[in-house]
């Protein structure tokens, strides 16, 4: 059959491969614990219970037409609220863009900065951007990291490569380590992104950041979430995060996530998932809008899954 390039040169998810296989090996009775898909058993892990009671709610209440493409303005406001209490980040409603699951917003964000032939960077191990860049006919450009770094990209690491970048797409907490930026190593990067925007003309594509830090609120113990914004406000204009309810609420099948970043950026991402038709449902979306607001019944679930998170993986180092 013939189709386009794009679609001749796709290749299959690593990990679902990899998971297939594993999953094989279990089927076959072979004692393997399975970390290769970041999904949860909904028997161990199921929902919020206040956000399953809302989305069937709201679809009794009749919420089953079409959202606005930028997501309803209840969620927007609501992640707004969110962001500057839990991350102290400044994001109006305009600067959010809601989708169904972080996943269409790693593709807008793509579409919408990287031109076919631009350098996209990114550190290895990576999640998927790989094919994010043979998607959009970007130029991959992946750097090693080390185990004594973590897995994590180094400013020293990255630095040969920003000159002819146009987006450096970074993770944090990574999958699939699980690990993280340290405050120094982030904040070094950041000034490595601020110079290299300021030796650019104006005519020329700024070097942007993709933050995607879908895990952040599962991070646990002593170990503490750091973002580029937050540490170096200047950067704001560069940024585009991307987060979403998947992991945080156990929630992969309920497709919301969100993203946020420099309201002219939004607004085309806004225009591509549009096109696309990548929206979040309308009443998870309203469901979504009301739990985030019920801070106690959020800490209350973010404090068990990490609870459970930390029995599993304690249980996994003994076993
Ligand atoms: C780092 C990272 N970003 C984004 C996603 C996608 O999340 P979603 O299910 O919301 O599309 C995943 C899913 O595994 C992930 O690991």
């Amino acid at each position: 059959m013939q189709v386009s390039q794009m679609a001749a040169g796709l290749s299959g998810s690593e990990i679902i491969r990899i998971g297939n296989q594993v999953s094989e090996q279990v089927r076959q009775g072979a004692n393997i614990c399975n970390l290769t898909i970041g999904d949860f058993d909904p028997a161990i892990f199921p929902i919020p219970a206040e956000l399953n009671a809302g989305i069937q709610q709201a679809y009794q209440q009749g919420h089953t037409n079409y959202p606005p493409a930028a997501g309803i303005s209840e969620l927007r406001q609501a992640i707004s609220e969110f962001l500057k209490t839990r991350q102290g980040l400044e994001y109006g409603p305009n600067d959010i863009l809601i989708a169904g699951g972080s996943r269409p917003l790693i593709y807008a964000t793509y579409r919408a900065l990287v031109d076919p032939g631009d350098r996209v960077i990114f550190p290895l191990p990576s999640w998927n951007n790989n094919h994010y860049c043979h998607l959009t006919g970007a130029m991959p450009v992946a750097v090693d990291t080390l185990p004594e770094n973590n897995f994590m990209p180094t400013a020293a690491d990255l630095a040969p490569y920003l000159a002819d970048a146009t987006l450096l797409a970074l993770c944090s907490p990574l999958n699939p380590t699980g690990t993280v930026f340290t405050k120094e190593g982030l904040e070094e990067i950041c000034d490595l992104v601020l110079a290299e925007n300021k030796r650019r003309s104006t005519h020329e594509k700024p070097l942007y950041i993709l933050y995607d830090q879908i895990y952040w609120l599962l991070t646990f113990g002593n170990t503490k979430h750091y973002d580029p914004v937050s540490l170096r406000p200047e950067l704001r204009d560069y940024v585009v995060y991307i987060d979403g309810t998947s992991k945080c609420f156990a929630a992969t099948g309920v497709r919301v996530g969100y993203s946020f970043g420099p309201t002219a950026i939004i607004e085309k991402m806004k225009s591509i998932l549009g096109h696309v038709g990548a929206w979040a449902p309308k009443a998870e979306q309203v469901a979504t809008a009301h739990f985030l607001t019920e801070t106690a019944a959020v800490d209350a679930f973010i404090n068990g899954m990490k609870t459970k998170l930390q029995d599993s993986l304690v249980a996994f180092l003994r076993a």
